[in-house]
């Protein structure tokens, strides 16, 4: 998975965020030993996490390709197109902990940020993105904690997709880790055009001219009709699935076939 928008220009903002953390913790004149002691065992414990958080990607990511290689192997076609995953930078969790203003500890880190690990699924249809969402779901290992259906309602941009995040047991050799990860779900068409926006809005910093601006609104369109286009000849390649789920209260209807 490509960075975030707000991982983007993530350097310049985190150390002046580090530094800023390092001025308070001076003036209240903390021991220098005891501050390094302090900082080993925070960079420990942020190894830690992200190890756990790569695990959670590997459970889930085990999954989908096995989704995939059943359906490739038994019905010659596979709802599932692609699949990336990532784990967030620890620059970029830090920048994200520091934003969003709580403790820095590494319990209430993964108490607010649950975007650590990553896994983005393409498939060529809008009803296959739903069907995934769907077959993950009803996994009994798998918890969704939120549901964001961003193709029903997409955002003010144009930005089409469904977010989940489950959370998933992780099995160590002392414990069992119960680790959060964001799945996005969405079609090539929706993919390509979050791809583009997010490079213009990480080279205009968010600030688009006007004239792109309403290029990439067209080009949502374009990208919103493609979809509904191949959705209608999907028929063609495979029938709609024949399922009952329950996530999706707004779930938009198929398209007419015509
Ligand atoms: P973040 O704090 O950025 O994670 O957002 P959020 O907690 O409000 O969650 P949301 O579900 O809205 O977005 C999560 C992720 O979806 C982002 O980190 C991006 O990867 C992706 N995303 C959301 N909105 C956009 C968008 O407008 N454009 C693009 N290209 N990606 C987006
Ligand atoms: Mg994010």
């Amino acid at each position: 998975m490509t960075a975030t928008p707000g991982d983007a220009d993530v350097p310049d903002r985190v150390r002046d965020m580090v530094a800023a953390r390092q001025q308070q913790l001076a003036t209240v004149g903390a021991d220098p030993q005891a501050l390094a002691e302090q900082l080993r065992q925070v960079f420990e414990e942020f190894t830690e996490l992200r190890m756990h958080y790569q695990f959670g990607i590997d459970e889930v990511l085990t999954k989908v390709e096995i989704l995939r290689k059943e359906f490739e192997q038994m019905h010659d076609y596979s709802p599932i197109e692609h699949v990336r995953t990532r784990l967030k930078s620890v620059e970029s969790l830090v920048e994200k902990a520091l934003r969003t203003e709580g403790e820095m500890t590494v319990r209430a880190i993964r108490e607010r940020i649950h975007d650590i690990a990553g896994i983005r699924i393409t498939c060529s249809f809008v009803s296959d993105a739903y069907w995934v969402a769907e077959m993950l779901a009803a996994q009994g290992d798998l918890e969704v904690l939120t549901v964001k259906d961003y193709i029903a309602s997409p955002k003010a941009n144009g930005y089409r997709s469904l977010h989940l995040i489950v959370r998933v047991p992780v099995y160590l050799s002392t414990h069992v880790e119960q680790v959060p990860v964001e799945l996005q779900i969405r079609t090539i068409a929706m993919d390509f055009w979050a791809s583009v926006e997010h490079k213009l809005s990480y080279k205009y910093e968010r600030n688009l001219p006007p004239e792109l601006r309403a290029e990439l609104d067209d080009a949502a369109r374009v990208a919103d009709d493609l979809d509904a286009r191949m959705e209608r000849l999907r028929g063609e390649i495979r029938p709609m699935p024949v399922h009952e789920g329950s996530l999706f209260a707004q779930r938009p209807a198929p398209p007419a076939e015509g």
